[in-house]
């Protein structure tokens, strides 16, 4: 009853944000993203059937509180679906995710934990099925479950049934870039949970967003089949200045952005200005992430570097699915 998974983290070029039931992780609208190598997750899980509780360890640290809470009420959900909820498991974690990465490390710690927990329980289930299990921890970590290009499908169903990831292209189909640009700037106050859920009660340009989805996904998707990175870039960004916009008209109003965010986009429109196809998106935090082509490497990572307030440029290419160790 142990098995160790490995998951990579995702960055949406279409973003996820709104959640048509927030017990399920239902959400308002379909999102995509691309699967990152560079950053990832590896997670033990072992059920003992003398265990009392779940213990959690994290990068070699119990865990306890807010983010422990997390982990069990996942695991019931795992339990549940196994029928086994009275057996505990000892998990272990290693994030191989800088912490001040800015990325939702809790995408490839969700995807690692579903993939470990399941297999640990020997429920053979399929990708479809592992990403709805994954989906209930976390939404964005659903897509996590696929390399590569990935579609999460809202669904229609209530119980959330037809909610999963599908692979649109696999990695091997185009080689396009990401660097995380680190900034050297505090933790976030907004949470992505507290932030999409104040913008779907309050803002009014949240329906706006949501009427916008299908056209923007239509078009990265034709952009990403025929490898056309400026479309897919230029999509990508407006999506994304598109999201926190209805953050900024939300009651009462706020912004992931701090200066050197702001710094940092309008760098990446100098880049394009002097010939260099670079493009910005952002999640729920201050850190932005430029994706760009493999030929244009190091004139990115050093006039990204260069920028006053940036801690540290990481750069990653497009990733596999869930693995198993
Ligand atoms: C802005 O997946 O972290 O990164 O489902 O509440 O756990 P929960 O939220 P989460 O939200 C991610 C929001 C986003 C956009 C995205 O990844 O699509």
């Amino acid at each position: 009853m142990k098995a160790t998974a490995k998951a990579h983290t995702n960055i949406a070029l279409i973003k996820y944000w709104g959640k048509r039931d927030e017990s399920l992780i239902l959400p308002m609208n379909n999102s995509l993203s691309v699967t990152l190598d560079g950053f990832y997750t590896e997670t033990t899980v072992e059920f003992q059937t003398e265990l009392e509780q779940d213990s959690f360890i994290l990068d070699g640290k119990v865990v306890t509180g807010k983010e422990y809470d997390r982990v069990t009420a996942f695991l019931d959900r795992i339990r549940k679906y196994a029928g086994k909820p009275d057996l505990y498991a000892n998990v272990e974690s290693t994030n191989h995710v800088p912490t001040a990465a800015g990325f939702a490390s809790s995408a490839s710690g969700f995807a690692a934990l579903a993939a470990s927990a399941v297999k640990a329980l020997g429920l053979k289930i399929s990708k479809e099925q592992l990403s709805i299990l994954t989906r209930q921890g976390s939404g964005s970590a659903c897509r996590s479950v696929f390399g590569g290009f990935v579609e999460w499908e809202k669904g229609s169903l209530e119980d959330g049934s037809d909610s999963y990831a599908v692979q649109v292209a696999p990695a091997e189909h185009w080689d396009i870039r990401v660097a995380a640009v680190v900034l050297s700037s505090k933790e976030k106050k907004v949470l992505s949970r507290e932030g999409m859920k104040r913008t779907v009660e309050t803002s009014p340009f949240y329906s706006s967003w949501v009427e916008s989805i299908p056209h923007d996904l239509d078009n990265i998707k034709q952009g990403i089949r025929t490898k056309d990175f400026k479309k897919v870039g230029e999509i990508a960004e407006a999506n994304c200045l598109k999201m926190h916009a209805t953050t900024l008209a939300a009651n009462p109003p706020f912004t992931y952005w701090h200066d050197t965010t702001m710094a940092v986009m309008r760098k990446v429109q100098d880049l394009r200005d002097k010939g260099i196809p670079a493009y910005f998106t952002i999640d729920a935090g201050p850190n932005v992430k430029v994706l760009y082509q493999p030929e244009n490497e190091e004139t990115i990572q050093t006039t990204l570097q260069e920028i006053p307030g940036v801690n540290d440029v990481i750069v990653s290419r497009t990733g596999q699915g869930v693995s198993y160790i």
